[in-house]
């Protein structure tokens, strides 16, 4: 049993108990001072959305970045503007062309760097395409991960974050959702995020000198707010903040709001959305624990959320006061499988990382349109 499995268990049978191990996580847990100046960092699906602007915040601490993508849902255009953001520390960052499913190439970088942590965000993430290709997802997200847990182990390096979801907790019966909610998926997308977590917790119980951080990412919006990075989707937006975004440009007539029925306040769908520059910083405070705590902390779960739901029509209302217009709508049905509200128990965040969230729905929409209304057609500059 590791310790946060320990910790559960123990806190469900003797309640007082687990008040002393809250204590002293509380008074262990903010290392916001501990530097990681000088650390080597390999990011997998550096060139993303969240991988850009969490290299971003790893400059900003010093780090040494090997920035790692096979640029299937990027470019590298990404990473320089990151660079010409970093006050000075651009030249900390290594941009790698390549593939997660590539060991020799990973074992090439391995040998190359010494390095102190993996941050691996690499991998396919649209729900609908998981559907019509689950091959695909399975290939390149679980192969793609132990190709890399391969290469990790023949170096000896045995630390790792990995970007999780919210997704594994299927359509949770209530909320906020926490860690020890049974998990489940709905799709191959999210079969893909549970498996890893079960490989990550298997390659801890095989050695438990690994430190196997799995973070539940909510719903991630926002940009920086320079507005120069931002989230590029090519093709349809599946999710709602990107979509509201091209309706905002005039790059789609309208927004389908699916499902106005639903038991909430306003009918429609309530999620927890989480500002990008957040998330990263989630990110660095998971590389400080280990850091921290000397490459002891084990196989830790974690949410990063808010800890606060928002409704369609709410985030709509607080985009078109950012944006300063109108967002035409369409009421539709629902979409399948989508869950009425869900968010996050952000609490073990904060005793384990002494991590929060602290951009509000506000900040996400003004961001998120500073970098939409600066890059209508992302990075391209033009229609995919
Ligand atoms: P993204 O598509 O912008 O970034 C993923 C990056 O990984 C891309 O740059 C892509 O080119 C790269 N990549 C994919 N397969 C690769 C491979 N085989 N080898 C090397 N690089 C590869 O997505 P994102 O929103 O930044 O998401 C990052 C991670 O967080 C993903 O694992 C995603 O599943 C997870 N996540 C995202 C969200 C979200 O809503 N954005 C929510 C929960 C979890
Ligand atoms: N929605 C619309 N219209 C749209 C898109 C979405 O009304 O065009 C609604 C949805 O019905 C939902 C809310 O907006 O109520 C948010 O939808 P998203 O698709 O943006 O986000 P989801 O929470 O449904 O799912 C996303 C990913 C999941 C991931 C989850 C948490 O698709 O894989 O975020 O990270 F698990």
């Amino acid at each position: 049993m590791d310790k946060m499995e320990k910790f559960f268990t123990t806190r469900k049978r003797f309640p007082a108990f687990s008040l002393c191990i809250h204590i002293e996580r509380r008074n262990s847990a903010v290392h916001s001072h501990m530097s990681l100046s000088g650390k080597t960092v390999l990011v997998t699906g550096a060139a993303g959305y969240i991988g850009s602007h969490t290299c971003l915040q790893l400059l900003k601490e010093e780090c040494k970045v090997i920035a790692y993508d096979n640029l299937d849902n990027s470019s590298f255009e990404s990473l320089e503007r990151v660079k010409r953001l970093s006050g000075g520390n651009g030249n900390l960052m290594t941009s790698i062309e390549g593939d997660i499913l590539d060991g020799e190439k990973l074992d090439e970088v391995f040998e190359a760097n010494e390095i102190f942590a993996v941050i691996h965000f690499a991998g396919l993430k649209a729900v609908g395409e998981s559907v019509s290709k689950p091959l695909r997802y399975y290939e390149n997200n679980i192969n793609g991960t132990v190709v890399l847990l391969k290469s990790m182990v023949k170096a000896k390096c045995k630390s790792i974050i990995f970007s999780s979801s919210a997704t594994v907790y299927g359509e949770p019966k209530t909320v906020p959702c926490t860690e020890e909610f049974e998990t489940s998926a709905l799709n191959p997308y999210g079969k893909t995020k549970l498996f890893i977590e079960h490989i990550l917790t298997d390659q801890h119980a095989s050695d438990n000198e690994w430190n196997c951080l799995i973070l539940r990412y909510f719903n991630p919006v926002g940009a920086h707010p320079s507005g120069e990075i931002g989230e590029d989707p090519k093709g349809i937006p599946n999710n709602l903040m990107p979509f509201v975004q091209q309706v905002a440009v005039g790059r789609r007539p309208e927004l389908s709001v699916f499902g106005t029925d639903y038991d909430t306040k306003d009918g429609t769908g309530r999620r927890d959305y989480i500002h990008v520059v957040d998330l990263a910083d989630g990110h660095v405070a998971a590389l400080k624990k280990i850091a921290k705590e000397n490459g002891k902390c084990g196989r830790i779960v974690v949410n990063l959320g808010t800890g606060k739901s928002t409704s369609v029509l709410e985030l709509v209302g607080a985009f078109e006061k950012a944006a300063g217009k109108k967002i035409p709508m369409k009421m539709v049905a629902r979409r399948p499988g989508d869950a009425a509200e869900v968010y996050a128990k952000t609490d073990l965040a904060y005793e384990i990382l002494g991590w929060r969230a602290e951009k509000t729905i506000e900040e996400c929409c003004v961001d998120q349109w500073n970098w939409a209304s600066k890059n209508p057609y992302g990075y391209s500059g033009k229609e995919d």
